[in-house]
């Protein structure tokens, strides 16, 4: 699935300018610095098909990939914080809000979380908004590489029971690192489930 092409196609900054619905659209949203769009050029192999920084605030827009005309990656701009101007990030706070909640070719999100801090508020927002609109979405925990194996158990864990409530929630959660490559088969096999549904 993942193998042949992966080209940027679209970069959005507001609701009126996102692509048509073409294809079936898998986003990945997460708290800045989470590591969105190196989880997003780890599927595709490329290592620089998305921008990524060691400064939170890198990825400014909805950025739309698409692989090998099957369907869309979005790598989002991350919300909580950033190395730039609040006014900023609520703009993409509020733009990545109102996307997910009102896309009807969004098939599934990844919620990226830090396996070194795990859920916060910000993060619960999100989830929030996705279980009104119904949206369906996995949690992935990313930097696993980070953690020692009893570390990574334990945000596990965590992370599962405070989703376990939530109905729109996959009740698995993924653990990932896009510098080892721990996980990524399972998440590209997740997304090859889905497309073939
Ligand atoms: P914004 O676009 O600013 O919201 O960030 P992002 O979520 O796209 O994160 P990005 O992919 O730019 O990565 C942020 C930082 O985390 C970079 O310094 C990456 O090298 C680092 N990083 C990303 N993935 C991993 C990982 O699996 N392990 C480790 N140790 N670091 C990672
Ligand atoms: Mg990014």
């Amino acid at each position: 699935l993942f193998a042949g092409e992966a080209d940027f196609i679209w970069a959005a900054n507001s609701l009126k300018n996102l692509p048509p619905m073409s294809k079936v659209e898998i986003a990945f949203a997460g708290r800045s610095n989470v590591g969105k769009s190196s989880l997003v050029n780890a599927l595709t192999g490329r290592n620089t098909l998305a921008r990524t920084s060691h400064t939170p605030g890198r990825t400014q827009q909805l950025n739309f990939f698409n692989i090998n005309d099957r369907f869309h990656l979005v790598d989002m701009p991350g919300y909580g914080f950033a190395a730039v101007e609040k006014q900023k990030v609520q703009a993409w706070t509020q733009l990545i809000h109102d996307y997910l909640r009102g896309r009807a070719s969004l098939a599934r999100v990844y919620v990226l979380i830090d396996a070194r801090h795990g859920i916060k508020p910000v993060d619960e927002a999100v989830l929030e908004t996705l279980g009104t609109a119904a949206v369906s979405y996995q949690v992935v925990l990313t930097k696993a590489d980070e953690l020692k194996p009893g570390e990574l158990d334990k945000c596990m864990a965590d992370t599962l029971s405070k989703i376990e409530k939530r109905a729109a929630a996959y009740p698995e959660i993924l653990p990932t690192s896009s510098r080892t490559g721990f996980g990524i088969p399972d998440l590209r096999a997740g997304i090859a489930k889905l497309l073939s549904e």
